[in-house]
C-alpha cells in the first residue's frame, strides 16, 4: 500500500526543515531526508560535509544512522523522502541506495526531487536492483 499525498507532504515538510541545517560549505547543496519507519515514526537527517570531501555523509545516511541510534537495529523503513533547497533535481547516490536497502522491503518507497519541482516516486527495488546482500553461512 503506497503512502497518501498528505503523508508524503508531511514527510516533505520535515525534510525541508532539516535541510536548512545542512553542513555543506563545500558544495553549497543543502539536502534533507525524512525517513518513515514501520512504527509510523519519522527521523530526519541532513548532509554533513568534510574538508576531505570523501568523508561527507549524505542526508539519507545521516537520517538512517539517527534512526538506528533512536530505534535500534530491528527498524524497518516504509518510505524515504529526499529534498534539497537548491531547486534542482537530485537522485540518491549509489551508497545511499544500498544504505536504504539495508533496512527496507522491496516495496519501500523513495521520493526524490525531479527537475520540474515534483518528487519522483519509486521503490528501492527500482532504484537498486541486484543490491548486495550478505547471506549467512
Ligand atoms: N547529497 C545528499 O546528501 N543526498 C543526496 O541524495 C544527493 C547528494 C549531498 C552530498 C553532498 O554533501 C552534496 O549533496 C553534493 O553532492
Amino acid at each position: 500500500m503506497g503512502l497518501t499525498a498528505a503523508k508524503i507532504e508531511v514527510l516533505r515538510q520535515r525534510a525541508l526543515s532539516v535541510a536548512a541545517k545542512a553542513y555543506s560549505p563545500y558544495s553549497k547543496f543543502r539536502v534533507g531526508a525524512a525517513v518513515l519507519l514501520e512504527d509510523d515514526s519519522v527521523v530526519e537527517g541532513c548532509n554533513v560535509e568534510n574538508a576531505s570531501y570523501r568523508l561527507t555523509t549524505c542526508a539519507e545516511q545521516t537520517a538512517i544512522a539517527a534512526a538506528v541510534a533512536l530505534h535500534g537495529p530491528a527498524l524497518r523503513i516504509r518510505a524515504v523522502v529526499v529534498v534539497n533547497l537548491n531547486e534542482t533535481a537530485s537522485q540518491p547516490c549509489g551508497a545511499c541506495r544500498q544504505t536504504i536497502h539495508e533496512f527496507s522491503s522491496p516495496e519501500t518507497e523513495v521520493f526524490f526531487p525531479a527537475a520540474d519541482g515534483t518528487l519522483t516516486r519509486c521503490t528501492i527495488a527500482d532504484l537498486l536492483p541486484h543490491a548486495f546482500v550478505l547471506e549467512e553461512n
